[in-house]
């Protein structure tokens, strides 16, 4: 193995850069973002006017498709182009399908290739901001740093619920408290207040009325001072392990103020790409992965109220607002046309939560209607799961306005950057993505590499995984579920286990649909009449699965429970610091 990583890097270096071509490569990576929440996917509601520019100046996809229906797996085929079955990174335990604890010691493995370690090596200057989710390492060994990119400003784990204050806003009924008190105070103030009127209740009782009823008010007392001992525990500990801001390598805030993260994000991104082209004077790489709109949901006070459809829709327009201020900045500094910009979304929105998620959206059918919402949500592979938008713009080189229906994956922008660069695919090693240069139309003078590499080939059979197993297949128009999940009553969604698992419903014969005449998945074809392409796309499922080399599973390797990331300490720190916040910084 150490041997071919050798190879890779040796050929690496034998890249002609006289013949690459390096405009600068600027990522939007959303959070959960839903095919509908858009105004260039049809959202009539939402005022997204500087994402949709993107639409409007490039090409836009209708049937772009995310590496896999949630973050850790999805970001890591992104990055590498490879479904990420083979790094290690999916899991069918419910508990494992993202990397949802800092002391996790798993990460994308070392002897993976992603793109920014690529555009490293041409000579890009290379940055992230916001979002990796990619492992974190006992000693930060899986951190951006260690994957290629030379600065890293962001959180390495996820956004979860319990980064905002929303829950102790309501609870103890502050406003714009952060979690900057020591565990023992929050617990005293929740339940502060709680205990002494079940106090002054009881001795009421006992007072006018009977003793017996005094001591169970006082029991029922207890119960909620000790019940609010574990919740406060829990959002605590949650925080200020998970919720954590890195500059490179060191924690910089232990919980992050979400608040205003959006603007300092946008803030980092202008100043990295200004940086870069005036005082390094090189092509930058950019990977900007928003930690929207994940929940906990945030946005700057003024962004309150801003759209009709809640803390959600304010997310989006500061998103949006955000986007504007980078693709301003892009002006500015004179360089729009030397920019190929990427817009997507990891995978679809988390119904799970209610209001504060994602519409899933509507697609037009082969006659051209609209569909009724897509099916599905987060971490499911029916549509509204993985069906993400896509944008591509470089002006001047992409002909504007374009919209293409071909299917394509996030898979794709890997050796689509390897085919702009000319840099040949690993030969150890499957790339599971195509290239998406031949499905755009592009200005006569553009200049891609003439190589004629490998990845150019035509995309036969995409295969939607869950976990770590394939649980449906797209060929042309016809898709097959061969597992779906099993709803909470009523929902597309499982509020009651977080996120659906995987395998519970399993379909032989498999599910078949026409998605180009029912992209909503509503009316399930003959499979005895379709035996044919079932036989082919089961084929196509042998074939695929006879290439997966088995590898350590990443996501499994479990965490240290009393360890923690600290950033007063150098390294990590016992699980009391945590309580007492003695780690803040
Ligand atoms: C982050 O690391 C890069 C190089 O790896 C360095 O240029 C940059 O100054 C670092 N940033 C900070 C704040 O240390
Ligand atoms: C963001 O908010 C924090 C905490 O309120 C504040 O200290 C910081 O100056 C703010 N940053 C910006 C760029 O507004
Ligand atoms: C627009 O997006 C919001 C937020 O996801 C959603 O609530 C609303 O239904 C969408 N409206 C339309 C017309 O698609
Ligand atoms: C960028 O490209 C567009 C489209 O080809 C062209 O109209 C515009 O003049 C170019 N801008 C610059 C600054 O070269
Ligand atoms: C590209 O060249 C073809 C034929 O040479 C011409 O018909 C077409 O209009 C050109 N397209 C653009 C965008 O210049």
């Amino acid at each position: 193995m150490k041997i071919l990583i050798c190879i890779c890097f040796f050929l690496l270096h034998l890249i002609n850069l006289s013949k690459s071509t390096t405009p600068n490569i600027l990522i939007f990576l959303v959070d959960d973002l839903g095919y509908g929440d858009l105004g260039c996917y049809g959202n009539s509601t939402i005022d997204s006017p500087n994402i949709d520019s993107l639409a409007r100046d490039g090409a836009r996809y209708t049937q772009m498709y995310s590496a896999a229906p949630i973050c850790t797996p999805s970001r890591a085929g992104f990055l590498t182009g490879r479904y990420p079955v083979r790094l290690g990174l999916t899991s069918n335990d419910n508990r494992f399908r993202t990397f949802n604890s800092p002391g996790q010691p798993g990460g994308l493995p070392h002897d993976e290739t992603t793109m920014a370690e690529i555009a490293q090596k041409l000579g890009y200057r290379t940055g992230l901001v916001g979002k990796w989710h990619l492992g974190l390492g006992r000693n930060g060994e899986h951190l951006p740093t260690r994957h290629g990119f030379d600065t890293f400003f962001g959180m390495p784990v996820t956004n979860v619920q319990t980064c905002g204050n929303k829950k102790i806003y309501n609870l103890i009924g502050g406003h714009g408290e952060v979690l900057d008190r020591s565990f023992l105070s929050y617990w005293i103030t929740l339940t502060g207040k709680i205990w002494l009127t079940f106090i002054g209740i009881a001795f009421t009782t006992w007072y006018f009325y009977s003793r017996k009823l005094a001591f169970i008010i006082l029991f029922a007392g207890a119960i909620g001072f000790f019940g609010g001992m574990w919740y406060t525990l829990s959002f605590t500990l949650l925080s200020r392990s998970s919720c954590l801001l890195y500059r490179n390598e060191t924690i910089i805030e232990q919980p992050v103020h979400l608040e205003n993260l959006t603007l300092r994000n946008t803030n980092e991104a202008i100043e990295f790409m200004k940086d870069t082209v005036t005082i390094h004077k090189k092509p930058f790489f950019l990977y900007m992965a928003y930690i929207k709109v994940h929940t906990a949901l945030f946005t700057l006070p003024e962004n309150v109220g801003r759209s009709r459809h809640g803390a959600y829709g304010d997310n989006i327009e500061e998103l949006d607002w955000s986007v504007g201020q980078i693709l301003q900045a892009l002006k500015s500094l004179n360089i729009e046309n030397d920019t190929l910009v990427l817009f997507s979304s990891d995978n679809g929105p988390f119904l799970e939560r209610g209001i504060e998620a994602g519409f899933c959206g509507r697609a037009r059918t082969i006659e051209g209607k609209l569909s009724e919402p897509l099916r599905g949500a987060k971490g499911q592979t029916w549509e509204c799961g993985i069906r993400v938008p896509g944008m591509l713009r470089w002006p001047g080189h992409i002909i504007s306005g374009q919209i293409i229906e071909s299917i394509s994956s996030l898979l794709d922008f890997y050796p689509t950057l390897l085919k702009l660069w000319n840099v040949s695919p690993f030969i150890d090693r499957p790339l599971d993505g195509i290239s998406l240069w031949s499905q755009l139309k592009l200005n006569n003078e553009t200049l891609l590499s003439s190589s004629s590499l490998s990845i150019e080939k035509e995309r036969d059979t995409l295969f939607h995984y869950c976990g770590s197993t394939v649980t449906a297949v797209r060929q042309g128009k016809y898709k097959a579920h061969y597992w779906t999940p099993k709803w909470d009553e009523g929902l597309h969604a499982c509020p009651s286990v977080t996120i659906c698992p995987c395998l519970s419903n399993q379909h032989s014969p498999p599910l078949l649909f026409d998605i180009e005449a029912d992209p909503a998945e509503e009316s399930p074809l003959d499979t005895q009449k379709h035996s044919k392409i079932l036989s082919l796309m089961d084929a196509a499922v042998q074939e695929h699965k006879a290439t997966l080399i088995p590898v350590p599973n990443q996501l499994e390797k479990l965490a240290l429970p009393w360890l923690f990331p600290c950033c007063k300490t150098q390294g990590w720190t016992r699980v009391f610091r945590l309580i007492t916040n003695s780690c803040q910084c």
